[in-house]
């Protein structure tokens, strides 16, 4: 059984000077390409799913899907509730078998935030899960739907937020955003030195879509132990179903099926490969 808490894998990831890859997910052939990459790669990672992305992938039938697939891996697995906004889909979640729970209370006032984190710590504590909250504002969202601007996270709110909410992760806003970037994002690192050195706990890059690896290997120097990788996955799966059917001959659903699955194959071990910090760019 390979189904694990987040909290051992950051912890783990930092003492091996590396950060964890936290693969979206939205159907079978995602969860079994990110799978296959870190069997094969024998590095952990963490399935995700977020709380927008159940109307598309109901939590029903993607939730014990995810358990499953990661109960069944070699390799370490938590299965992660990303971005909840309430409190019903994190029990959902919770009751579900999941590991980790993330509660999005950046676009809140500080207060508030607060006090919807400190009721998901409340809620993960019943199953012993992983808690994850946001301190400032990463651009655009999961969706791409909504987009309330980049705010960076104050250093000094975030030294407060975690002494009072006691997350096991916290998510940085860092000029970072979600989605395909228009152009490259400058990462203010001065913002993440400081959050770094004012706290142990491991922090969470959002928005890894389009980061360069340099900026991946910088930003895990200076405590980042979880990554989001989304869009990458989604993009690379549409790229290889499109070729698949470009290719001359017969197309069957199970072709389809192979494609779809290498396309996240690729994208998530090359991924992993920036993250575990072995190998030189
Ligand atoms: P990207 O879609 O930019 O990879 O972001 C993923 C993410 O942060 C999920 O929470």
């Amino acid at each position: 059984m390979a189904l694990v808490k987040m909290k051992e894998l950051l912890l783990q990831a930092k003492e091996e000077n590396r950060a964890v890859g936290a693969f979206s997910v939205g159907n079978l052939e995602m969860v079994k390409g990110a799978v296959k990459a870190a069997e094969d790669l024998n590095t952990p990672v963490i399935l995700q799913i977020a709380e927008v992305r159940l109307p598309h992938s109901p939590l029903a039938l993607m939730g014990p899907m995810m358990v499953e697939a990661a109960k069944k891996s070699s390799v370490p697995i938590a299965v992660h509730l990303d971005h909840g906004k309430s409190l019903e889909v994190l029990s959902q979640a919770l009751a579900y078998g999941f590991t980790s729970i993330m509660m999005d209370g950046s676009t809140l006032p500080f207060e508030e935030n607060i006090e919807m984190t400190l009721q998901a710590v409340d809620l993960a504590k019943k199953y012993g899960a992983t808690v994850e909250a946001e301190l400032g504002l990463v651009g655009g969202s999961e969706d791409g739907k909504t987009d309330e601007g980049i705010r960076c996270t104050n250093p000094q709110d975030a030294k407060v937020f975690l002494e009072r909410t006691g997350v096991d992760a916290l998510a940085v806003a860092i000029g970072n955003a979600h989605g395909n970037y228009p152009v490259a994002p400058r990462l203010a690192f001065d913002v993440l030195e400081a959050i770094d050195k004012i706290t142990s706990v491991p922090l969470v890059l959002h928005g890894g879509t389009g980061i360069t690896p340099e900026d991946f290997r910088k930003a895990i120097s200076l405590g980042i132990r979880k990554i989001n990788i989304a869009t990458a996955s989604f993009d690379s799966l549409t790229r290889e179903a499109i070729n698949y059917l470009d290719r001359e001959g017969k197309h069957d659903y199970f072709g389809l099926n192979e494609a779809m699955v290498k396309g996240v194959y690729d994208n998530v071990t090359q991924h992993i490969r920036i993250f575990n910090c072995a190998e030189p760019l």
